[in-house]
């Protein structure tokens, strides 16, 4: 089994001081951080992107950077998040004409590659990509906005895609995206993840003058990530 990932999501960050507020919240035990890139195509809204990835490098940030590419087509801006410093680069299969070729692309990027499935998406564009894959990604979130309320649904599937990983043997990470919260992060590690963003439940929690704000709401989420190992 995988050591359980915290992934704060920085879409619900304050941006005007995003570099101070990735710092704290890894300071404060997350482990990677997650980067919501939107384009108002793909999905109905619009982030950041490869530039501001490198100002978090420039900025010191040394953990994973996880780039979840909400943007249609994908290959074109592959090789700049590789560039500016990206670990993990995923993607949706709807959002690219040529899945594998996209997968492979960022590998020879030297990024690891992952796939993500909105909560209405079929899990048959894994059928052929459990050798390219380092990650999947199940979103229990419509993608585009933060602060939206988990879809319980998601948790069987989550139990379908962890018995997909496990009999292929790979090594695959398992991550949830959406709604995730004190209150039900534990049922989601039951089910099988090992990876889980949270973005208002990180960012909305403490006080903007408390340089420790996060350590309560990231040691408690890791509270109920020990509960469902028990
Ligand atoms: C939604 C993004 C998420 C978002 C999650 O499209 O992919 O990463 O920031 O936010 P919360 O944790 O608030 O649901
Ligand atoms: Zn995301």
């Amino acid at each position: 089994m995988k050591d359980n990932w915290i992934a704060p999501s920085i879409l619900s960050a304050d941006f005007a001081r995003l570099g101070e507020e990735v710092q704290q919240a890894l300071k404060s035990g997350a482990d990677v951080v997650h980067f919501d890139v939107m384009d108002n195509h793909y999905v109905p809204n619009l982030t950041i992107g490869p530039l501001v990835c490198e100002a978090l490098r420039k900025h010191g940030v040394t953990a994973p950077i996880d780039v979840h590419l909400m943007i249609k087509p994908v290959d074109r801006i592959i090789p700049d998040f590789a560039k500016a410093g990206a670990s993990y680069i995923t993607f949706h299969p709807e959002a690219s004409d040529h899945v594998d070729r996209s997968l492979q692309l960022i590998r020879d990027n030297g990024c690891k590659s992952g796939l993500v499935f909105n909560p209405g998406t079929p899990l048959n564009y894994l059928d052929y990509a459990m050798d390219k894959i380092d990650m999947i990604l199940l979103m229990s979130v419509n993608p585009g906005f933060g602060g939206q309320s988990f879809i319980p649904y998601v948790i069987d599937k989550i139990h379908e895609v962890r018995q997909r990983i496990d009999a292929s043997g790979r090594d695959i990470r398992l991550e949830i995206d959406g709604g995730v919260k004190v209150d039900n992060i534990r049922e989601i590690a039951a089910a099988g993840c090992d990876t889980f963003v949270a973005g208002s439940a990180v960012f909305g929690a403490g006080k903007d003058s408390d340089p420790n704000r996060y350590d309560s709401i990231i040691k408690a989420l890791r509270d109920e990530l020990a509960k469902a190992r028990a």
